[in-house]
């Protein structure tokens, strides 16, 4: 029995939620494990009508799942950074969340934006530092407002952190078992102290790990490496600023922000999935939202929890559908509505 605490939060967020609930009812059925999931209505409605992000209390509360599923955070009524910092950011440092988990692989060559790349060239992960980095919140203005006004943003990385990020991507790349090939993506030429850090620590932990072969890319090269040679990729590990930019890039050569799914993992605690493009207001209430990412998401969190068989079978349900059935991986031109979506892939299980 797993208790998921689920935050359909904004926009296209509740539409996609519903369909990889429903994913996740079929697969309990069929592997044999039980869902309890209870909503938590966190997000831009709630911030606007009661003036509530997410309180301490929330997060005690939270504490008590197995994991968390949620939608999207972002209101087009609402200025910018108060909900990303009050709600998702505050989830992620609370929870102590420290990897951001992207996989980046292609189902349908068919939906790449490259030329001449198969599913084979595109399938690696992204490790992304989640708790500290640029993200910490660091900084100050001087003498804000005058002409001589300074800004600064401090990314702030601390041994033990980056530590434990880099020991992580080591495990995850053995147990993935694909290549066996670790690249550091950085910028050890420019920025001197955060990367002279983790290129140490990186070195370090390297020698426990003689199976994997480790490689370094400077973060611009890996944007051009990943439209260029995608399949030089295993698994990538980098900080939370980069990692942030290149999987947005990542997200395009899989297919788009309709199937890119993401996970915020506390190995020892609680971790949250979700679908990484957003509330989309645009498409909101209309049933043409892609809801594969949010399905794909439900699909990481079963494997994280350990019910590996589950997860491998909704990852093969999501191929089948990607492959046979959908036009387009955007939103409206799938030649579904977002719940038939749902249903094909509740089918095919
Ligand atoms: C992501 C998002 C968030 C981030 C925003 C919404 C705070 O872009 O999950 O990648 O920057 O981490
Ligand atoms: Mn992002």
């Amino acid at each position: 029995m797993y208790k998921i605490a689920v935050i359909p939060g904004d926009g296209t967020g509740p539409e996609v939620i519903r369909e990889g609930l429903k994913v996740l009812d079929a697969a309990a059925k069929k592997y044999g494990f039980a869902l309890e999931s209870k909503l938590f209505d966190f997000g831009g409605g709630r911030y606007l009508t009661r003036g509530e992000v997410l309180e301490d209390n929330d997060i005690e509360e939270l504490r008590k799942y197995s994991a968390i599923y949620l939608g999207a955070i972002g209101h087009p009524e609402v200025k910018p950074g108060i909900l990303e910092t009050g709600i998702l950011l505050k989830l992620r440092f609370s929870l102590d969340q420290y990897i951001n988990l992207r996989p980046i692989k292609l189902y349908n060559p068919a939906f790449c934006p490259l030329k001449d790349k198969s599913a084979q060239d595109i399938d690696f992960v992204v490790v992304r530092e989640n708790s500290e980095g640029l993200y910490k919140g660091m900084g100050e203005f001087r003498d804000k407002g005058t002409k001589d006004e300074v800004a600064i943003q401090i990314s702030y990385n601390t041994r033990k952190g980056v530590e434990r990020c880099l020991r992580y991507a080591f495990e995850y790349c053995r147990k993935r078992g694909r290549r066996k090939k670790l690249t550091l993506c950085g910028k050890t030429n420019v920025l001197t102290y955060a990367w002279d850090l983790w290129e140490r620590a990186f070195k370090e932990v390297s020698l426990e790990y003689p199976d994997i072969t480790t490689d370094y890319a400077h973060v611009d090269a890996t944007t051009m490496w990943f439209v260029k040679n995608p399949e030089w990729f295993d698994v990538i590990v980098t900080d939370n600023m980069f990692g942030d930019i290149i999987t947005d890039l990542g997200a395009m050569i899989q297919g788009g922000m309709g199937i890119a799914a993401g996970g915020n993992i506390n190995p020892q605690g609680v971790s949250m999935f979700e679908p990484i493009g957003g509330s989309a207001p645009k498409y909101t209430g209309q049933g043409v939202i892609n809801p594969l990412a949010a399905i794909c998401a439900a699909g990481m969190m079963m494997d994280n929890l350990g019910e590996t068989k589950a997860a491998r079978a909704i990852e093969e349900a999501v191929v089948k559908v990607v492959t046979h059935k959908l036009k387009s991986l955007g939103a409206g031109k799938m030649g579904y509505t977002t719940s038939e979506v749902g249903d094909l892939v509740v089918d095919v299980l």
